[in-house]
């Protein structure tokens, strides 16, 4: 495992610029730290955090012919936003450069920015992950780095309100995925909830 990791690492250290080297190693540490935390394979969570954003070097143009040519369904978000694409190019790099098969592991690269319903232990953490990682810095980001050590879907919930909130801030459009994936953890969330409450 070490050696397709020192193989990823050249190459998003020759790809990316240095800001997002960096972000991609403390997304591998805290994905390996969050998987040992909640029970997942830490060496899986270091090779989908370290290759999260390895498809964020490809040009909109060059996202898009690239996932046209395999038959990929674009919504229309992904239509007006192709940057939302990267998860999707990543996977796919992971898959045709790094010969990564585990479905799991391209899932959770896939996944990671936009969220999907049904997400896996795995995809979870990468995409908190990415939200935690050492780099990122303010107020915001104290209550989820201590959440997501207690209960990684309130810490799912409350990635996706503040991504929600920035985007609309913004003035973007929010990709489905992500509202479904908000929805979906937030009722699980309240019911269990309610049946602490009930106990
Ligand atoms: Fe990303
Ligand atoms: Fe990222």
């Amino acid at each position: 495992m070490n050696g397709i990791l020192a193989e990823i690492q050249g190459y998003i250290h020759e790809k990316l610029d240095r800001e997002r080297y960096r972000h991609s190693l403390g997304v591998m540490d805290v994905s390996r730290k969050l998987a040992i935390c909640h029970g997942e394979d830490p060496e899986r969570a270091a090779l989908a955090g370290i290759l999260h954003d390895c498809g964020k070097h490809c040009s909109d143009a060059d996202a898009i012919a690239r996932l046209q040519a395999v038959g990929y369904a674009f919504n229309l978000v992904e239509r007006f936003e192709p940057e939302l694409l990267h998860g999707q190019i990543g996977a796919m790099i992971a898959r045709e450069h790094f010969h990564v098969t585990d479905p799991g592991i391209l899932s959770a690269i896939a996944c990671h920015t936009t969220g999907k319903t049904g997400m896996s232990l795995l995809d979870k953490i990468v995409y908190i992950a990415d939200y935690i990682e050492p780099g990122r810095e303010g107020d915001w980001v104290y209550p989820l780095r201590r959440v997501a050590y207690q209960d990684l879907d309130r810490c799912l919930v409350m990635c996706a309100d503040s991504t929600m909130t920035f985007v609309m801030r913004k003035g973007k459009p929010i990709h489905p995925d992500t509202v479904h994936m908000r929805n979906e953890i937030l009722m699980t969330v309240t019911r269990q909830g309610q049946g602490q409450e009930a106990e």
